[in-house]
C-alpha cells in the first residue's frame, strides 16, 4: 500500500531525522516535494533539528514502527542508530540492540505493512582495514569494531529480506560526512569527528586538537580520510530512494574519491576560520588505518549522482558557519 501523490513525489518516514545526516536529508526531501515523517527518540538528536515541514513522531523506532507504518508509506530512510566506535567496543549490547534488533523490528513492520522501499545508512567501517585504495564495494568486509560489525549484520539482514520479500533496498556506505546545510549541521554531544572537533578549537570550546598518529606511511605522516559534504550525501539518498528496485538490495559507497590528511584538514580549518588552532601529535589509535578513500564510481554510474561540493574549503566553511551560529546561542 502506498500513499504517494505521484510517481516521483513520495510519502516517506525518516528515522533519525533529528540527527545530523537525517535532518539534512529530511530538509532536502521536503524541498524536492516529498512528504516526510520523522521518527526520533532524541537520544542523540535535537527536536529543533527536525525541519519545520516534517511531521514529527517522538519515539524508539523499534517500538513505533509497526503502528506508524500501518498508515501506508512509500518508503523509509533509516538513519537512526548508534555510531560511536569507541563506545561500541565498551557497550556492545547497546549497538547490537540499537542497530540490529531495531532494524529487524523495522523490517518486520515494513514487511507487514508492505512498505516497498528502504534506504539504509551503512558505513565504511563495514570494510575494516582495506587491502587496496580506493575502496570499492567489492572489497572484503572485515570490520575492526563492533559498530562496523552491527552495520554489516544489518546489510546482511536487508539482503535476505529484499530477496525473500521483494523489498527495494539500498545501503549507502558513507565515508566521513562533513559540512552543514544552513541551520542543519553536526552537534553531537560526544563529538568524535575531526572537522567539528577542530572547529570547536577555533570557536574556543576546546584548547587544542589531538592528531592521532604522526608516523603513518603518508606524505605528512598523518592519516588520510575521504570527506563528503552532507548535502551531496543527502542528494544521493533521494536518488537511491527513487531508483531502488523491488527484490534487490544494492550497496553503494559514498565519498568524494579524494583523501585529505589530518594535517591538511587542520590547515584548511585555520585558513577558513582565521584562528591559530593549536594541535598536538598523540599516539595512533588501535584499528585506525593509514588511508581510507572511497571509490564512488558505482554510485555515480547507477544512481546518476555526482558529488558537487567536494572542495574541502567549502565543506569546512559551511561547517564553520553552523558552528559559529550554535556557539553564539
Ligand atoms: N556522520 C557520519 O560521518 C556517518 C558515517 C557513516 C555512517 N553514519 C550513519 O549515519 C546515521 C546517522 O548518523 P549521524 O551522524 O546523523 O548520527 P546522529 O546521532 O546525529 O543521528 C542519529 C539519530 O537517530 C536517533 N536515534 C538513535 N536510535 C534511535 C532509535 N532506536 N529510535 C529513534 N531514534 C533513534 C538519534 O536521536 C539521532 O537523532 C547513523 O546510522 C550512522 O551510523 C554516519
Amino acid at each position: 500500500m502506498s500513499s504517494s501523490t505521484s510517481d516521483s513525489k513520495l510519502n516517506v518516514v525518516v528515522t533519525g531525522g533529528a540527527g545530523y545526516v537525517g535532518s539534512v536529508c529530511a530538509a532536502r526531501l521536503l524541498e524536492s516535494g516529498h512528504q516526510v515523517t520523522v521518527v526520533d527518540d532524541l537520544s542523540t538528536g535535537h527536536r529543533d533539528a527536525v525541519p519545520s515541514g516534517a511531521t514529527f513522531v517522538e519515539g524508539d523506532v523499534a517500538e513505533v514502527a509497526d503502528s506508524l507504518l500501518a498508515d501506508g508509506y512509500d518508503g523509509v530512510l533509516h538513519f537512526a542508530g548508534k555510531s560511536l566506535v569507541g563506545e561500541s567496543m565498551q557497550v556492545p549490547d547497546k549497538y547490537w540492540h540499537g542497530n540490529v534488533v531495531t532494524t529487524l523490528r523495522l523490517l518486520d513492520a515494513m514487511r507487514r505493512h508492505r512498505t516497498p522501499r528502504l534506504v539504509f545508512s551503512s558505513t565504511a567501517a563495514t570494510y575494516g582495514e582495506p587491502a587496496t585504495i580506493p575502496i570499492t564495494e567489492a572489497a572484503a568486509t572485515n570490520p575492526t569494531n563492533t559498530y562496523g560489525a552491527t552495520k554489516l549484520a544489518v546489510d546482511h539482514l536487508i539482503s535476505s529480506y529484499a530477496t525473500a520479500h521483494g523489498l527495494a533496498a539500498v545501503s549507502l556506505r558513507y565515508f566521513n560526512v562533513a559540512g552543514a546545510y544552513g541551520q542543519f549541521g553536526e552537534r553531537h554531544t560526544s563529538e568524535t569527528h575531526l572537522i567539528p572537533i577542530v572547529l570547536q578549537v577555533a570557536a574556543g570550546q576546546r584548547d587544542q586538537v589531538q592528531i592521532f598518529g604522526g608516523d603513518y606511511p603518508t606524505p605528512d605522516g598523518t592519516a588520510i580520510r575521504d570527506y563528503i559534504h552532507v548535502v551531496d550525501l543527502a542528494d544521493a539518498h533521494e536518488a537511491a530512494l527513487l531508483r531502488a528496485t523491488a527484490g534487490q538490495h544494492r550497496i553503494y559507497n559514498l565519498g568524494n574519491g579524494t583523501g585529505f590528511s589530518v594535517k591538511q584538514v587542520i590547515e584548511t580549518c585555520r585558513a577558513v576560520t582565521g584562528h591559530e588552532i593549536p594541535a598536538v601529535v598523540a599516539s595512533r589509535r588501535a584499528g585506525d588505518p593509514a588511508v581510507l578513500v572511497s571509490s564512488s564510481e558505482r554510485a555515480q554510474a547507477e544512481l546518476g549522482w555526482t558529488p558537487r561540493l567536494a572542495d574541502l574549503a567549502n565543506i569546512v566553511s559551511d561547517a564553520w558557519k553552523f558552528t559559529q551560529e550554535h556557539t553564539a546561542r
